[in-house]
């Protein structure tokens, strides 16, 4: 007897073994509720999704291998840096150190679970690992000026301009991880939707960018440019796991066309323009009398920016009036393809291709 089920009885790959079943076909892959076997990469079906795993293995690095010496020194000199300065670096960590755990966290425990198709999840199991090295960037780097490592990584529960981002994010993902919520309904995979919008395109695609613009800037004036060297990096990785992310949405929305009504894209345009909302009070409580080359109405511009273009990449309407990119440098921070880094600390052959135009 042929058995036409899934080789598995589940999507979560852990089912019992169905021995008379048919193998799988591209064509039963599906990036949720798919019935064919989530064990069996090949045959591939979502090629750009093998690429960003590629790439991603292709961009690998470690904080350890960026000298810290500069930065140890100008952190420990008491005229080094301005008092806003110290402020704005110590939030900005403190953002980052738990954020990168809380990706982490939304990656393995809940979106891995529900996102049924193998080549996504091999870019999952990368992109977690990223996830790693970045949080261990953050440990590197308290360890190297001697901060104090309570401050920095309660500095999500302890400043209300960062909590309020991580409890926003934090709706979207508690859903997901609830152990009997599964896909399968139109509300649950519009719950899915929502967990993947909140979490690649806003928590990533947004907030992260202007944490990028902070430390970048600081790096043009040779100020923390061990930090800055090791925020580049992750600038790289990050583009690529937001533009996994999009592409993963997008794909959904072409398999499951009703899921994107007229109503759910207003809803995902009001998420986005919250978070926006939230990401202007950060920059206000980081910057409140700016510092040389940022403030928070730069930072609030490059919101908008980003807000309007993270629209455009999901088909969306604009939410805010057309806007210019106020940190136009920001794209040349990506391309590390140049025979050396930006800010010359050392030379890098890390191999890329994948960063450029994933902006
Ligand atoms: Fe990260
Ligand atoms: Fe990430």
């Amino acid at each position: 007897m042929t058995n036409t089920e899934s080789p598995s009885t589940d999507t979560t790959g852990l089912g019992e073994i169905v021995r008379d079943a048919e193998r799988v076909s591209v064509d039963d892959k599906a990036m949720i509720n798919a019935r064919a076997d989530v064990n069996q990469l090949l045959p591939l079906k979502y090629h750009w999704a093998w690429e960003k795993y590629l790439a991603g293995c292709n961009n690998h690095w470690m904080p350890t291998e960026v000298s810290m010496q500069a930065d140890i020194a100008l952190w420990k000199s008491p005229n080094g840096l301005t008092d806003d300065e110290r402020r704005l670096i110590k939030r900005n960590l403190g953002f980052f150190a738990t954020s990168e755990s809380l990706v982490a966290n939304n990656i393995v425990l809940a979106v891995y679970r529900h996102l049924t198709n193998p080549e996504c999840r091999q870019y999952l199991l990368r992109q977690a690992f990223e996830e790693a090295v970045h949080t261990h960037t953050f440990q590197y780097i308290c360890e190297s000026l001697g901060l104090d490592e309570g401050e920095l990584f309660n500095m999500y529960r302890e400043v209300p301009s960062i909590t309020d981002k991580a409890a926003w994010a934090l709706n979207y993902t508690q859903n997901l991880e609830d152990p009997e919520f599964r896909t399968g309904t139109h509300e649950a995979d519009q719950a899915f939707l929502r967990d993947l919008v909140a979490f690649y395109v806003i928590f990533e695609g947004m907030w992260f960018y202007t944490g990028f613009a902070q430390i970048l800037s600081l790096g043009r004036q040779h100020k923390m440019i061990g930090i800055a060297e090791q925020y580049q990096y992750i600038l790289r990785d990050e583009s690529i796991h937001l533009n996994f992310g999009i592409d993963a949405i997008n794909q959904i929305k072409i398999e499951n066309p009703h899921l994107w009504s007229e109503e759910f894209q207003e809803e995902v345009r009001g998420m986005l323009r919250e978070a926006c909302d939230l990401e202007v009070a950060y920059g206000r409580d980081t910057m409140p009398r700016g510092i040389l080359g940022i403030n928070a109405e730069s930072c609030e511009q490059y919101m908008h920016f980003i807000t309007n273009r993270r629209c455009a990449q999901l088909g969306l309407e604009p939410v805010f009036p057309e806007t210019d990119n106020p940190f136009p440098w920001m794209s040349e921070m990506m391309d590390l393809t140049k025979e050396k880094n930006f800010f010359e600390t050392r030379v890098t052959e890390y191999q890329s291709g994948a960063a450029l135009d994933w902006d």
